[in-house]
């Protein structure tokens, strides 16, 4: 078994809550992502998802617990995590190559002038963004547009491990459907760890290798990690025709629109909390003369 590449260790996080007390977000989360794995987190809003993704990328400090990356202990910002925030936080007085290029300068310091913006316009086209459209400032583009810039200022800058929340939360549809298309052809070509927040299942299910799924909180957990039994690469007109989609896709509902408040609010009782994994696959098939699919439903627990 591959060593986890990030790994969450006992991470705890209590808040004031505004009236004279504290609010435990989450106690005790225990989770590792192995290096190259696309892991999408799912859970209700409030639930702390947000949370702990400023905790992995080192802009915020835990109550207690520790996050290793390359087993080195987490600690401040650093060019080895990009961010993609929702509200893309591009700099507006730039263009879109200006943006992408001010990343790159500040990690690859050594490299000319030249091959920066070769590097930066190769991740612009890597997203479909080509030609003159990349001396547009923020304000120029559209909507999809920027989200796009975002996307190839994080990946240009080859970090170790990338972090997205909810990117494409404000996207139209259509729009959301071709970006979510460019990601995956960036992250296959790149070979980097992703760790996204998305509140769209059907998201979580063309993009993850796995889905961790949250309880909500106060005291939530990360309660199972899905992993998604589907091959890659992945069309989404192909994938729902697949036995496992929708046994998946019917798992997370359930989880999300049932056992997450069933089980929230549980106490860890100081036991570190690792996610039960769960691996649905109707593809096993029986050696009878006529073979029928069966249904596979295996959980184990995560050592
Ligand atoms: N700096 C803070 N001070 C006090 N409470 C906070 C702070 N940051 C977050 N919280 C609280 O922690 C809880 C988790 O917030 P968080 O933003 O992580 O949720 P989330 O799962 O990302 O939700 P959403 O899906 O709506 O983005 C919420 O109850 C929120 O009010
Ligand atoms: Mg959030």
């Amino acid at each position: 078994m591959r060593k986890d590449f990030l790994s969450v260790e006992r991470l705890s996080q209590t808040f004031p809550d505004g009236a004279g007390g504290t609010l435990t977000v989450f106690e005790n989360a225990s989770f590792g992502i192995k290096k190259g794995e696309f892991v999408c987190i799912l859970g209700h809003s409030g639930c702390g998802k947000s949370t702990i993704m400023n905790v992995l990328a080192g802009l915020a400090e835990p109550t207690s617990g520790v996050v290793k990356m390359d087993g080195m202990a987490v600690s401040g910002p650093s060019l080895d995590r990009g961010v993609v925030f929702q509200n893309y936080s591009l700099l507006p007085w730039l263009s879109a190559l200006k943006n992408v290029t001010f990343g790159v300068k500040a990690r690859y310091r050594d490299w000319s002038r030249e091959k920066v913006v070769a590097h930066a316009t190769k991740y612009l086209a890597m997203v479909g963004l080509e030609g003159d459209v990349i001396h547009r400032k923020p304000s120029q583009l559209s909507g999809g547009m920027r989200q796009r810039v975002s996307i190839a200022r994080a990946f240009a800058n080859q970090p170790k491990l990338l972090l997205l929340d909810e990117p494409f939360g404000a996207l139209d549809a259509l729009t959301r459907g071709t970006i979510q298309e460019e990601l995956l052809k960036v992250w296959s070509q790149t070979e980097q760890t992703v760790f996204m927040i998305t509140h769209d299942i059907d998201e979580a299910i063309l993009l993850a290798d796995r889905i961790l799924l949250m309880t909500n909180g106060p005291f939530a957990r990360v309660a199972e990690s899905v992993e998604i039994t589907l091959p890659r690469p992945r069309e989404r007109t192909e994938i729902i025709n697949h036995p496992n989609y929708y046994a998946i896709r019917n798992h997370l509902v359930q989880f999300l629109g049932k056992r997450s408040k069933e089980l929230a609010g549980q106490r860890s009782g100081g036991e570190s909390q690792s996610p039960e994994t769960v691996r649905i696959d109707m593809t096993t098939t029986t050696t009878d003369p006529e073979p029928a699919p069966t249904p596979t439903l295996l959980k184990a627990v995560n050592t």
